[in-house]
Protein backbone atom coordinates (compact mmCIF):
# COMPACT_ATOMS: atom_id res chain seq x y z
CA UNK A 1 0.00 0.00 0.00
CA UNK A 2 1.07 3.47 -0.54
CA UNK A 3 2.10 6.26 1.80
CA UNK A 4 -0.51 9.39 2.21
CA UNK A 5 2.39 11.45 1.31
CA UNK A 6 2.96 10.06 -2.33
CA UNK A 7 -1.10 10.91 -3.06
CA UNK A 8 -2.39 13.99 -4.39
CA UNK A 9 -5.54 15.49 -3.81
CA UNK A 10 -8.36 16.41 -3.38
CA UNK A 11 -8.40 18.32 -6.57
CA UNK A 12 -9.79 19.25 -9.62
CA UNK A 13 -9.38 16.90 -12.58
CA UNK A 14 -6.97 18.08 -15.17
CA UNK A 15 -6.95 17.39 -19.17
CA UNK A 16 -4.70 14.25 -19.04
CA UNK A 17 -6.50 12.40 -16.18
CA UNK A 18 -9.25 11.67 -18.37
CA UNK A 19 -8.07 8.15 -19.52
CA UNK A 20 -6.97 7.29 -15.85
CA UNK A 21 -10.82 8.59 -14.42
CA UNK A 22 -12.33 6.60 -17.17
CA UNK A 23 -9.94 3.42 -16.38
CA UNK A 24 -11.28 3.48 -12.62
CA UNK A 25 -14.53 3.42 -13.57
CA UNK A 26 -14.63 0.74 -15.90
CA UNK A 27 -12.66 -1.28 -13.38
CA UNK A 28 -14.74 -0.18 -10.74
CA UNK A 29 -18.87 -0.70 -12.10
CA UNK A 30 -17.86 -2.30 -15.45
CA UNK A 31 -15.76 -5.39 -14.57
CA UNK A 32 -13.25 -3.75 -16.52
CA UNK A 33 -14.89 -3.14 -19.98
CA UNK A 34 -13.24 -0.49 -21.04
CA UNK A 35 -14.99 2.36 -22.82
CA UNK A 36 -18.13 1.60 -21.17
CA UNK A 37 -18.65 4.47 -18.50
CA UNK A 38 -17.80 6.93 -20.83
CA UNK A 39 -19.90 5.46 -23.12
CA UNK A 40 -22.74 5.38 -20.65
CA UNK A 41 -22.08 9.36 -19.11
CA UNK A 42 -20.59 10.84 -22.25
CA UNK A 43 -21.47 14.07 -20.67
CA UNK A 44 -20.11 13.66 -16.80
CA UNK A 45 -16.32 12.54 -18.66
CA UNK A 46 -15.78 15.29 -21.15
CA UNK A 47 -13.30 17.31 -21.16
CA UNK A 48 -15.46 20.30 -21.35
CA UNK A 49 -17.00 18.95 -17.38
CA UNK A 50 -13.30 18.36 -15.90
CA UNK A 51 -13.51 21.14 -14.00
CA UNK A 52 -16.57 18.95 -11.88
CA UNK A 53 -14.41 16.07 -11.70
CA UNK A 54 -12.54 15.91 -8.11
CA UNK A 55 -9.64 13.14 -8.45
CA UNK A 56 -6.74 11.80 -5.28
CA UNK A 57 -3.81 10.48 -7.87
CA UNK A 58 -0.92 9.10 -7.13
CA UNK A 59 1.92 8.61 -9.49
CA UNK A 60 -0.15 10.28 -12.20
CA UNK A 61 -2.61 7.60 -11.67
CA UNK A 62 -6.13 8.42 -10.53
CA UNK A 63 -7.17 6.53 -7.48
CA UNK A 64 -10.18 7.73 -6.20
CA UNK A 65 -12.89 9.81 -7.91
CA UNK A 66 -16.31 11.51 -7.29
CA UNK A 67 -17.69 13.43 -10.64
CA UNK A 68 -21.15 15.43 -11.03
CA UNK A 69 -22.42 17.42 -14.18
CA UNK A 70 -24.37 20.64 -13.31
CA UNK A 71 -27.74 21.73 -14.86
CA UNK A 72 -31.07 23.68 -14.96
CA UNK A 73 -34.25 21.62 -14.06
CA UNK A 74 -37.69 22.81 -13.82
CA UNK A 75 -40.19 21.42 -11.14
CA UNK A 76 -43.92 22.92 -11.43
CA UNK A 77 -42.56 26.43 -12.58
CA UNK A 78 -39.82 26.46 -10.77
CA UNK A 79 -36.32 26.99 -11.96
CA UNK A 80 -33.62 25.37 -10.36
CA UNK A 81 -29.63 24.63 -10.39
CA UNK A 82 -29.00 21.10 -9.43
CA UNK A 83 -25.92 18.87 -9.43
CA UNK A 84 -26.17 14.96 -10.27
CA UNK A 85 -23.09 13.67 -8.91
CA UNK A 86 -21.68 10.07 -9.55
CA UNK A 87 -19.14 7.51 -10.70
CA UNK A 88 -17.68 7.67 -7.11
CA UNK A 89 -15.29 4.92 -6.86
CA UNK A 90 -11.56 4.17 -5.19
CA UNK A 91 -9.46 1.50 -6.11
CA UNK A 92 -9.84 -1.16 -3.48
CA UNK A 93 -6.21 -1.17 -2.16
CA UNK A 94 -7.05 2.67 -1.21
CA UNK A 95 -10.54 2.56 0.06
CA UNK A 96 -11.24 3.71 4.11
CA UNK A 97 -9.04 6.28 4.11
CA UNK A 98 -11.16 8.86 3.65
CA UNK A 99 -10.60 9.40 -0.55
CA UNK A 100 -14.18 9.60 -1.19
CA UNK A 101 -15.37 11.54 1.65
CA UNK A 102 -12.84 14.29 0.65
CA UNK A 103 -13.99 14.20 -2.76
CA UNK A 104 -17.75 14.16 -2.27
CA UNK A 105 -17.18 17.12 0.53
CA UNK A 106 -14.85 18.95 -2.57
CA UNK A 107 -17.64 19.02 -5.32
CA UNK A 108 -20.37 19.66 -2.77
CA UNK A 109 -17.98 23.05 -1.63
CA UNK A 110 -17.65 23.69 -5.47
CA UNK A 111 -21.59 23.20 -6.28
CA UNK A 112 -21.90 26.01 -3.48
CA UNK A 113 -20.00 28.59 -4.80
CA UNK A 114 -21.44 27.84 -8.74
CA UNK A 115 -24.95 28.44 -7.13
CA UNK A 116 -26.31 24.74 -7.41
CA UNK A 117 -29.49 24.72 -5.01
CA UNK A 118 -29.83 20.72 -5.05
CA UNK A 119 -27.43 17.90 -5.34
CA UNK A 120 -28.66 14.40 -6.78
CA UNK A 121 -26.52 11.54 -6.13
CA UNK A 122 -26.63 8.16 -7.89
CA UNK A 123 -27.05 5.71 -4.69
CA UNK A 124 -27.49 5.86 -1.25
CA UNK A 125 -24.46 5.08 1.78
CA UNK A 126 -23.48 6.45 4.63
CA UNK A 127 -20.87 8.42 2.68
CA UNK A 128 -23.36 10.89 1.65
CA UNK A 129 -25.37 10.41 4.74
CA UNK A 130 -23.03 11.90 6.42
CA UNK A 131 -23.80 15.27 4.44
CA UNK A 132 -27.70 15.19 4.79
CA UNK A 133 -28.43 13.21 1.59
CA UNK A 134 -31.29 11.09 1.95
CA UNK A 135 -33.20 8.91 -0.51
CA UNK A 136 -36.40 11.56 -1.04
CA UNK A 137 -39.50 11.50 -2.67
CA UNK A 138 -42.36 9.07 -3.35
CA UNK A 139 -42.95 7.83 -6.89
CA UNK A 140 -44.57 4.03 -7.75
CA UNK A 141 -43.22 1.21 -9.30
CA UNK A 142 -44.19 -1.75 -11.16
CA UNK A 143 -43.09 -4.56 -13.25
CA UNK A 144 -45.78 -4.85 -16.08
CA UNK A 145 -46.25 -8.56 -17.78
CA UNK A 146 -47.64 -9.28 -21.67
CA UNK A 147 -50.86 -10.17 -20.18
CA UNK A 148 -50.89 -6.53 -18.49
CA UNK A 149 -49.72 -4.75 -21.52
CA UNK A 150 -51.93 -6.61 -23.94
CA UNK A 151 -55.24 -5.23 -21.57
CA UNK A 152 -53.78 -1.68 -22.61
CA UNK A 153 -52.81 -2.37 -25.74
CA UNK A 154 -54.31 0.03 -29.15
CA UNK A 155 -53.78 -1.44 -32.53
CA UNK A 156 -53.61 1.51 -33.73
CA UNK A 157 -50.29 2.58 -32.00
CA UNK A 158 -46.98 1.92 -33.93
CA UNK A 159 -43.46 1.74 -32.49
CA UNK A 160 -40.13 2.37 -34.37
CA UNK A 161 -37.05 2.78 -33.66
CA UNK A 162 -36.09 6.72 -33.17
CA UNK A 163 -33.63 8.33 -35.99
CA UNK A 164 -32.44 11.64 -35.62
CA UNK A 165 -35.01 13.40 -37.25
CA UNK A 166 -37.46 12.23 -34.31
CA UNK A 167 -35.47 13.69 -31.61
CA UNK A 168 -37.03 17.36 -31.79
CA UNK A 169 -40.17 16.40 -31.23
CA UNK A 170 -39.10 13.52 -28.43
CA UNK A 171 -37.55 17.22 -27.08
CA UNK A 172 -40.66 18.53 -27.16
CA UNK A 173 -42.86 16.33 -25.79
CA UNK A 174 -40.31 15.79 -22.85
CA UNK A 175 -40.06 19.74 -22.40
CA UNK A 176 -43.97 19.71 -21.60
CA UNK A 177 -43.35 17.72 -18.25
CA UNK A 178 -44.14 19.78 -15.20
CA UNK A 179 -40.72 18.22 -13.53
CA UNK A 180 -37.76 18.06 -15.88
CA UNK A 181 -34.49 18.65 -16.64
CA UNK A 182 -32.88 21.32 -18.99
CA UNK A 183 -31.96 18.93 -21.96
CA UNK A 184 -29.67 20.27 -24.67
CA UNK A 185 -29.92 18.61 -27.90
CA UNK A 186 -26.80 16.86 -27.54
CA UNK A 187 -28.01 15.06 -24.64
CA UNK A 188 -30.93 13.46 -27.20
CA UNK A 189 -28.47 12.73 -29.57
CA UNK A 190 -26.24 10.91 -27.20
CA UNK A 191 -28.81 8.88 -26.56
CA UNK A 192 -29.02 7.32 -30.40
CA UNK A 193 -25.32 7.62 -30.70
CA UNK A 194 -23.99 5.03 -27.83
CA UNK A 195 -22.38 1.66 -28.29
CA UNK A 196 -25.53 0.75 -25.70
CA UNK A 197 -27.47 1.66 -28.18
CA UNK A 198 -26.28 -0.07 -31.18
CA UNK A 199 -25.57 -3.19 -29.26
CA UNK A 200 -29.11 -3.50 -28.16
CA UNK A 201 -28.91 -2.40 -24.09
CA UNK A 202 -30.55 1.04 -24.99
CA UNK A 203 -33.56 1.76 -26.86
CA UNK A 204 -35.59 5.15 -28.05
CA UNK A 205 -38.88 4.28 -29.34
CA UNK A 206 -41.41 6.73 -31.41
CA UNK A 207 -44.97 5.88 -30.89
CA UNK A 208 -46.67 6.67 -33.70
CA UNK A 209 -50.41 6.50 -34.98
CA UNK A 210 -51.03 7.08 -38.89
CA UNK A 211 -47.46 7.48 -39.25
CA UNK A 212 -47.29 10.98 -37.23
CA UNK A 213 -45.44 11.22 -34.00
CA UNK A 214 -47.77 10.39 -30.77
CA UNK A 215 -44.84 9.87 -27.73
CA UNK A 216 -41.56 8.23 -26.96
CA UNK A 217 -40.37 5.48 -24.81
CA UNK A 218 -36.77 5.09 -23.82
CA UNK A 219 -36.09 1.69 -22.45
CA UNK A 220 -33.16 0.28 -20.66
CA UNK A 221 -31.88 -3.68 -20.71
CA UNK A 222 -29.52 -5.40 -18.70
CA UNK A 223 -27.57 -8.55 -19.35
CA UNK A 224 -29.38 -10.44 -16.47
CA UNK A 225 -32.15 -8.05 -15.65
CA UNK A 226 -35.11 -10.09 -17.10
CA UNK A 227 -37.15 -7.23 -17.77
CA UNK A 228 -36.95 -3.81 -20.09
CA UNK A 229 -36.62 -0.62 -17.66
CA UNK A 230 -38.95 2.35 -19.13
CA UNK A 231 -35.89 5.05 -18.42
CA UNK A 232 -38.42 7.87 -19.42
CA UNK A 233 -41.54 8.39 -21.83
CA UNK A 234 -42.97 11.47 -23.36
CA UNK A 235 -46.39 12.22 -24.95
CA UNK A 236 -50.29 11.53 -24.24
CA UNK A 237 -50.54 8.86 -21.35
CA UNK A 238 -53.34 6.86 -23.34
CA UNK A 239 -50.92 6.66 -26.48
CA UNK A 240 -48.14 5.40 -23.95
CA UNK A 241 -50.39 2.99 -22.56
CA UNK A 242 -51.58 1.85 -25.92
CA UNK A 243 -48.18 1.42 -27.06
CA UNK A 244 -46.39 -0.47 -24.01
CA UNK A 245 -46.97 -3.76 -25.54
CA UNK A 246 -45.22 -2.83 -29.04
CA UNK A 247 -42.61 -1.70 -27.04
CA UNK A 248 -41.64 -4.36 -24.81
CA UNK A 249 -41.57 -6.64 -27.94
CA UNK A 250 -39.61 -3.86 -29.63
CA UNK A 251 -37.15 -4.25 -27.00
CA UNK A 252 -36.85 -7.81 -26.99
CA UNK A 253 -38.00 -8.35 -23.60
CA UNK A 254 -41.54 -9.71 -22.34
CA UNK A 255 -41.98 -7.61 -19.53
CA UNK A 256 -41.46 -3.96 -18.24
CA UNK A 257 -40.09 -2.43 -15.30
CA UNK A 258 -42.28 1.04 -14.94
CA UNK A 259 -41.50 4.00 -12.25
CA UNK A 260 -44.16 6.29 -12.54
CA UNK A 261 -44.45 9.98 -10.69
CA UNK A 262 -47.20 11.68 -8.85
CA UNK A 263 -48.09 14.09 -11.71
CA UNK A 264 -48.09 10.49 -14.42
CA UNK A 265 -51.56 9.55 -12.29
CA UNK A 266 -53.82 8.73 -15.10
CA UNK A 267 -51.04 5.89 -16.43
CA UNK A 268 -51.07 4.68 -13.12
CA UNK A 269 -54.85 4.14 -12.77
CA UNK A 270 -54.72 2.22 -16.57
CA UNK A 271 -51.81 0.13 -15.38
CA UNK A 272 -53.66 -0.68 -12.34
CA UNK A 273 -56.69 -1.38 -13.97
CA UNK A 274 -55.30 -3.48 -16.01
CA UNK A 275 -53.78 -5.46 -13.23
CA UNK A 276 -50.20 -3.91 -12.91
CA UNK A 277 -49.65 -4.15 -8.71
CA UNK A 278 -47.26 -0.67 -7.90
CA UNK A 279 -45.44 0.03 -4.72
CA UNK A 280 -43.69 2.80 -3.81
CA UNK A 281 -40.45 3.83 -4.02
CA UNK A 282 -37.87 6.77 -3.28
CA UNK A 283 -35.61 8.61 -6.01
CA UNK A 284 -33.20 6.40 -7.17
CA UNK A 285 -29.94 7.58 -4.98
CA UNK A 286 -30.20 10.42 -2.16
CA UNK A 287 -30.43 14.33 -2.26
CA UNK A 288 -28.71 17.05 -0.41
CA UNK A 289 -29.89 20.20 -0.12
CA UNK A 290 -26.59 22.13 -1.22
CA UNK A 291 -28.12 25.78 -0.07
CA UNK A 292 -31.42 25.83 1.60
CA UNK A 293 -31.76 29.61 1.52
CA UNK A 294 -31.25 29.91 -2.84
CA UNK A 295 -33.77 26.31 -2.69
CA UNK A 296 -36.34 28.16 -0.80
CA UNK A 297 -36.23 31.14 -2.83
CA UNK A 298 -36.47 29.06 -6.15
CA UNK A 299 -39.46 27.63 -4.63
CA UNK A 300 -41.44 30.47 -4.35
CA UNK A 301 -43.72 29.84 -7.60
CA UNK A 302 -44.44 25.65 -5.92
CA UNK A 303 -45.19 27.71 -2.67
CA UNK A 304 -46.96 30.24 -4.16
CA UNK A 305 -49.25 28.00 -6.25
CA UNK A 306 -50.05 25.74 -3.09
CA UNK A 307 -50.50 27.53 -0.22
CA UNK A 308 -51.02 31.68 -2.16
CA UNK A 309 -49.16 34.93 -2.11
CA UNK A 310 -49.34 35.66 1.59
CA UNK A 311 -47.23 32.45 2.58
CA UNK A 312 -44.91 33.65 -0.55
CA UNK A 313 -44.45 37.43 0.99
CA UNK A 314 -43.80 36.41 4.36
CA UNK A 315 -41.46 33.55 3.63
CA UNK A 316 -37.92 33.96 5.46
CA UNK A 317 -35.56 31.20 5.51
CA UNK A 318 -31.83 31.26 6.85
CA UNK A 319 -29.06 28.38 6.97
CA UNK A 320 -26.25 28.17 9.54
CA UNK A 321 -23.77 24.93 9.48
CA UNK A 322 -26.29 22.10 9.31
CA UNK A 323 -29.14 23.83 11.13
CA UNK A 324 -32.17 25.35 8.40
CA UNK A 325 -34.47 27.84 9.66
CA UNK A 326 -38.05 28.43 8.04
CA UNK A 327 -40.16 30.73 8.51
CA UNK A 328 -43.91 31.01 6.58
CA UNK A 329 -47.01 33.26 8.01
CA UNK A 330 -45.40 33.64 11.42
CA UNK A 331 -44.79 29.60 11.75
CA UNK A 332 -41.35 28.83 12.32
CA UNK A 333 -39.57 25.49 11.68
CA UNK A 334 -35.88 24.94 12.50
CA UNK A 335 -34.55 21.54 11.12
CA UNK A 336 -31.07 19.64 10.19
CA UNK A 337 -30.18 19.86 6.34
CA UNK A 338 -31.42 15.75 6.22
CA UNK A 339 -34.53 16.74 7.86
CA UNK A 340 -35.38 19.58 5.68
CA UNK A 341 -34.53 17.69 2.30
CA UNK A 342 -37.14 15.19 3.19
CA UNK A 343 -39.39 17.91 4.98
CA UNK A 344 -39.19 19.90 1.23
CA UNK A 345 -39.51 16.24 -0.94
CA UNK A 346 -40.95 14.10 1.09
CA UNK A 347 -40.26 10.65 1.59
CA UNK A 348 -41.83 7.03 0.59
CA UNK A 349 -42.97 6.79 4.84
CA UNK A 350 -45.14 10.08 3.88
CA UNK A 351 -44.71 13.78 4.39
CA UNK A 352 -42.33 14.39 7.45
CA UNK A 353 -43.44 18.19 7.28
CA UNK A 354 -44.91 19.84 10.69
CA UNK A 355 -48.54 20.34 10.51
CA UNK A 356 -48.42 23.97 9.17
CA UNK A 357 -46.10 23.47 6.15
CA UNK A 358 -47.83 20.05 5.10
CA UNK A 359 -50.18 22.58 2.80
CA UNK A 360 -46.87 23.11 0.87
CA UNK A 361 -44.44 20.21 0.99
CA UNK A 362 -43.57 17.66 -0.57
CA UNK A 363 -43.18 19.75 -3.81
CA UNK A 364 -42.17 16.96 -7.12
CA UNK A 365 -39.29 15.30 -7.40
CA UNK A 366 -37.47 15.22 -11.06
CA UNK A 367 -36.86 11.46 -12.71
CA UNK A 368 -33.26 11.18 -14.22
CA UNK A 369 -34.86 9.16 -16.83
CA UNK A 370 -32.56 9.10 -20.06
CA UNK A 371 -29.87 11.72 -18.60
CA UNK A 372 -28.83 9.79 -15.51
CA UNK A 373 -25.82 10.04 -14.04
C1 LIG B 1 -17.89 3.72 -2.02
C2 LIG B 1 -16.41 4.01 -2.22
C3 LIG B 1 -16.29 5.00 -3.37
C4 LIG B 1 -15.85 4.63 -0.94
O1 LIG B 1 -14.52 5.03 -1.21
P1 LIG B 1 -13.47 5.29 -0.03
O2 LIG B 1 -12.37 6.12 -0.59
O3 LIG B 1 -13.14 4.02 0.63
O4 LIG B 1 -14.39 6.19 0.94
P2 LIG B 1 -14.05 6.71 2.39
O5 LIG B 1 -12.79 6.10 2.91
O6 LIG B 1 -14.14 8.18 2.39
O7 LIG B 1 -15.30 6.16 3.21
C5 LIG B 1 -15.52 4.77 3.38
C6 LIG B 1 -16.65 4.58 4.36
O8 LIG B 1 -16.25 5.07 5.64
C7 LIG B 1 -17.15 6.05 6.08
N1 LIG B 1 -16.42 7.12 6.76
C8 LIG B 1 -15.37 7.80 6.28
N2 LIG B 1 -15.00 8.72 7.19
C9 LIG B 1 -15.84 8.59 8.26
C10 LIG B 1 -15.97 9.25 9.49
N3 LIG B 1 -15.15 10.24 9.83
N4 LIG B 1 -16.95 8.87 10.32
C11 LIG B 1 -17.78 7.88 9.98
N5 LIG B 1 -17.71 7.21 8.80
C12 LIG B 1 -16.74 7.57 7.96
C13 LIG B 1 -17.78 6.60 4.83
O9 LIG B 1 -19.03 7.18 5.09
C14 LIG B 1 -17.88 5.38 3.98
O10 LIG B 1 -19.01 4.61 4.32
P3 LIG B 1 -19.81 3.76 3.21
O11 LIG B 1 -18.78 2.97 2.43
O12 LIG B 1 -20.73 2.93 4.05
O13 LIG B 1 -20.54 4.73 2.35
C15 LIG B 1 -15.62 2.70 -2.54
O14 LIG B 1 -15.90 1.76 -1.52
C16 LIG B 1 -15.97 2.10 -3.89
O15 LIG B 1 -15.37 2.45 -4.90
N6 LIG B 1 -16.95 1.18 -3.90
C17 LIG B 1 -17.42 0.55 -5.15
C18 LIG B 1 -18.18 1.53 -6.01
C19 LIG B 1 -19.38 2.10 -5.32
O16 LIG B 1 -20.15 1.40 -4.67
N7 LIG B 1 -19.54 3.44 -5.48
C20 LIG B 1 -20.61 4.18 -4.86
C21 LIG B 1 -21.80 4.12 -5.73
S1 LIG B 1 -23.18 4.85 -4.86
Amino acid sequence: MSDRASLRGPMRAHRGELASITALADAVFMQGRSGAMGDLFPRLFHERNLENLFVFAEAGRVVSHVGMVQRGARIAGCELYVACMGAVATYEEFRGRGLASQLVQAALDKARADGVDLMLISGDRTLYRRIGAFPVGRDFRCVADADILDRLRDPRMRVRKALAADLPACAAAYDAKPVRFVRPMEEWADRLNSQAAAEGWHHLLIVEENNSFRGYVAVNRGHDWGYGEVAEFGGAVETIAGALRAVCAASGESSLKITLQSHDEILRTLLTQAGAVFAPVSVDGAWVIVSFTRLMERLRPWIEARAGIDAVHSLACSEDGESCTLSVIGKTVTLSRTEAVQMIFGTIEGVPAPPTFCDIFPAPTIAYGIGYI
